[in-house]
């Protein structure tokens, strides 16, 4: 289950960019198949993402716009995330990084994008290129993964998270940030139950989930 808890940082006045994003947009089905097809990220999928975010990585920082921080810093305020091991995946040019850094003293940015990587700023923490969907982690080894208008990659995320582990989910522009999917979405694709909070946040939106709790507790001694 996950619970809404009411919206802290409003959305500005002009929320509407007039750019609408329907289901059959390339980047949404790519997000779709990551997300749910086995098979779905393949080695030409993989170059072609790398390709086009090395492309895009010398004009990135001009998304870096106010309050684009918000639902990460409104996460961090009120998710429950947690200290330990932070690893963000598809880190881009680090915005994100720059507001981690701020709470995790152990932080890898990780990125397909060599570029985008390149244009991080490196005291926002180590950075990494590997494909997320082979992910350089032992099992169970992070604390905190978080995916800001990222794929989701549901078996690599279940096994490198630890037990009490949590998933930052980010859309920068809510439900019109083009790698998108819906908390319930990520919800379902993720092995196993899970649980969690989401929000509003300024222009965009969080959820944070974590492995969902056995409902009823076995009585000590009895066994049962
Ligand atoms: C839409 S951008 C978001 C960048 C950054 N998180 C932000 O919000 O500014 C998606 C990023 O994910 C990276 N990416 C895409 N597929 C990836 C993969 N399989 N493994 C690692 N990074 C990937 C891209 O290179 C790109 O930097």
């Amino acid at each position: 289950m996950i619970r809404i808890l009411p919206t802290v940082v409003p959305a500005p006045a002009e929320t509407s960019d007039g750019n609408r994003l329907g289901a059959d947009h390339p980047i949404r089905k790519v997000t779709r198949l990551v997300a749910f097809e086995p098979g779905g990220w393949t080695a030409e999928r993989a170059t072609q993402v790398s390709e086009l975010f090395d492309g895009l990585a010398p004009e990135w920082h001009a998304r870096d716009t106010p309050g684009r921080g918000a639902p990460v810093e409104d996460a961090l305020e009120r998710g429950g995330l947690g200290r330990g091991l932070c690893v963000e995946l598809g880190s881009g040019t680090g915005h994100a990084t720059r507001v981690l850094r701020k709470r995790f003293d152990r932080l890898l940015a990780l990125d397909i994008s060599m570029e985008m990587l390149r244009h991080a700023p490196p005291e926002a923490g180590v950075r990494v290129r590997a494909d997320s969907g082979c992910l350089p982690l032992r099992d169970r080894s992070v604390d905190v993964l978080v995916l800001v208008n990222m794929f989701l990659f549901p078996h690599e995320v279940d096994r490198v998270l630890g037990p009490d582990g949590v998933l930052l989910w980010v859309s920068s522009r809510g439900n019109q940030t083009p790698i998108y999917l819906e908390p319930t979405e990520v919800e379902a694709a993720l092995p196993g139950a899970w649980e969690g909070l989401t929000a509003a946040a300024g222009r965009g939106m969080w959820c944070v989930l974590r492995r969902a709790r056995a409902t009823v507790e076995r009585a000590p001694g009895t066994g049962r």
